[in-house]
């Protein structure tokens, strides 16, 4: 070993010994000929002090030494003098007198100092990713996410699951994004397709009785990223046999409970609270709502039907809804200008405008449109919303899918910015009983909200033909503090309703023969009842470590735009390479500054 301890490590209790540290320079500085370096490794900072006894080639090399210069300081631990000892730091008290001082490694000017406060842009971080996880609290993040990992491994290991590795390189299985391809050399013109996750080889372990499945697995989709999605991310995907869906939140739900208790000493309690999709897209307007505050949508369709106000007449007559939302005491508190800024909000989320409507002392609604209500109608809101002087109502009038993303906008929005909610607080919960299917915007065919291999609800078998809209899956999504951080669902277990629902996904048996036939085939063999769920790793650690960006908890994360500035990844290949996959490209790519870092 070329150290005897770690940066972190020595406290009073060494004083005399003579000690080797390793470690980059954090600070040199330099006190009428004594010089101070604080020498900084994973484990922390030691202060090391080279005084006037100190030799001439100690001196020498000390003077030299710059910011992320490797050093090896061999010396006597020391109190350090009254009034000088760093309560901050846990060696705060003692220090190494140094009397040997070695440079492993000269290191250029840091493009910034890791052991600063101030930090870079995002793009020179990610460019110079090693200088930005020598950082605390980068690293700190990277431990977090080994310990949540670790109680995740304990916790389905106690539980008698088995951890199997499945391919990266195998067939597309339909998450509802792109797929990233890898080009087939020996088979021109063919493609593997990366895991969006791997939903169908764990369906197959179960058809193979292995009973209790679990991975920490890498998962690739080519879809548009937000702050918390990358292209390549990371679940701890299950599967489990003869389980109802309750048997998998159970085993959820343990889970949360230890990593509360472990990261953050917050008790949770047990059952989580479950909410159906109806519910929470009529008492949020989204799948995976905050609900650490109230703010809950209240439906004025009924009490507005009588209403000439233009805009509730129209969203009304084709088929909408008008949905609002009571900010509680808040009228002072918004300007016009705030007013106008939550409008563009509502327009930014899909909607055509805002009302805004304040309860005056008198109880009288005032605003814009206020007039255009008549006077049943502005009282039919008030008591709708058991509005009070001071209040503010915001009301949203669309089709319903308007409203939803509208409100939700709104709601989140306004939960941080008048602090809603306590930051240390964790609201754990289930959204169950989604629908099967959903029109896909674009095509206006069915497509699944999960995945198509999940299975109908008991009660709704019959729909699967009759009204596929009403259809309810078995379903279950982990929401976490406003984010998705699992989801999973009971599967079709037997080949004929497989078949079934591809078809009414539009995928003709022939095609389902071609993608799926293995699927099929399996299914047909013997399938046990299994369901499973895979949670977010990634997100699991950005929400238990408080943090804002999923680019924080990976070691080597995308931009926006799906590239890796440090590598410089995705890169051009030269054509002998291409011509060996069968492939020419058609539209040279750009190699373009990608700065795109910014989370939505
Ligand atoms: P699903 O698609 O819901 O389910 O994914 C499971 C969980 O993975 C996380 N997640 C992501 N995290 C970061 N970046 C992304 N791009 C991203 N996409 C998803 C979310 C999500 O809840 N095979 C099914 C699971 C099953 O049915 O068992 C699946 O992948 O936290
Ligand atoms: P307009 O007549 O379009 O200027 O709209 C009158 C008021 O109603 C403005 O304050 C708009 O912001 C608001 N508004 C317009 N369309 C909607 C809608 N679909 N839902 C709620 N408010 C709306």
């Amino acid at each position: 070993m070329l150290r005897t301890h770690t940066c972190g490590e020595l406290r009073p209790s060494h004083l005399d010994e003579t000690v080797t540290l390793c470690g980059w320079v954090d600070r040199v500085r330099d006190h009428k000929g004594v010089i101070f370096i604080d020498l900084r490794d994973r484990w922390g900072k030691t202060q090391v002090v080279i005084g006037p006894d100190a030799s001439t080639n100690v001196m020498e090399s000390a003077r030299a030494a710059r910011s992320e210069w490797v050093l090896s300081a061999t010396g006597r631990v020391g109190r350090r003098p009254e009034g000088t000892t760093n309560p901050k730091l846990v060696t705060g008290e003692i220090e190494v007198v140094c009397s040997n001082l070695e440079i492993l490694n000269e290191a250029d000017t840091p493009v910034f100092q890791p052991g600063s406060m101030e930090l870079p842009g995002e793009e020179v971080r990610l460019k110079n990713r090693w200088l930005d996880l020598r950082r605390t609290d980068m690293q700190n993040n990277l431990f977090l996410r080994s310990r949540i990992v670790k109680i995740m491994r304990d916790h389905f290991d106690e539980l008698g699951f088995i951890d199997v590795e499945t391919p990266m390189l195998g067939r597309s299985t339909p998450e509802g994004a792109r797929d990233y391809l890898v080009p087939s050399r020996l088979e021109h013109g063919a493609f593997f397709a990366l895991p969006q996750s791997p939903q169908l080889y764990k369906q197959l372990l179960m058809i193979a009785g292995l009973d209790r499945y679990v991975q920490v697995a890498k998962c690739f989709r080519d879809e548009d990223l937000r702050a918390d999605r990358q292209p390549e991310f990371t679940q701890l995907d299950v599967e489990m046999s003869f389980v109802d869906a309750h048997d998998v939140t159970g085993v959820i739900e343990s889970l949360v409970v230890k990593t509360a208790k472990d990261i953050l000493d917050l008790d949770i309690s047990l059952p989580l609270p479950q909410v159906t999709w109806t519910e929470c897209m009529e008492r949020y307007g989204h799948d995976a709502p905050d609900m650490r505050f109230g703010l809950e949508i209240v439906d004025l369709t009924e009490v507005t039907k009588n209403s000439d106000f233009r805009v509730f007449k129209s969203a009304v007559e084709s088929g909408g809804r008008v949905r609002g939302i009571l900010v509680s005491g808040a009228a002072e508190k918004f300007s016009r200008k705030d007013l106008d800024g939550l409008t563009a909000m509502a327009v930014e989320a899909g909607a055509k405008g805002l009302v805004w409507l304040k309860l005056d002392s008198s109880g009288s609604w005032t605003g814009p449109v206020a007039k255009n209500l008549g006077s049943d109608v502005a009282e039919n809101i008030r008591q709708s919303l058991s509005a009070k002087p001071g209040d503010l109502a915001l009301i949203s009038a669309d089709s319903f899918d308007v409203t939803c993303k509208t409100l939700h906008a709104l709601r989140k929005y306004l939960g941080k910015e008048l602090e809603l909610y306590d930051e240390n607080t964790m609201h754990v919960s289930w959204v169950i009983d989604f629908p099967m299917f959903a029109r896909d915007e674009e095509t206006g065919n069915w497509a699944a909200m999960h995945h198509p291999f999940t299975a109908p609800h008991p009660e709704d078998v019959e729909k699967l033909t009759s009204n596929p809209a009403e259809c309810r899956a078995i379903a279950y999504d982990l929401v976490i503090n406003g984010s998705e951080a699992g989801g999973g669902t009971i599967r079709i277990h037997d080949q004929a309703t497989q078949q079934k629902v591809f078809e009414l996904l539009g995928i003709s048996p022939e095609i389902a023969q071609e993608r799926f036939g293995f699927l099929l085939d399996a299914l047909a063999s013997g399938a046990p009842p299994h369901g499973g769920i895979a949670l977010g790793i990634d997100r699991w650690v950005m929400l238990f470590g408080h943090l804002n960006s999923i680019r924080d908890v990976i070691a080597f994360p995308k931009t926006q735009r799906a590239s890796d500035l440090m590598t410089g990844a995705p890169g051009l290949v030269d054509t002998k390479q291409l011509g060996e996959l069968g492939i020419r490209t058609v539209i040279p790519p750009k190699p373009a500054a990608d700065t795109s870092t910014q989370g939505k």
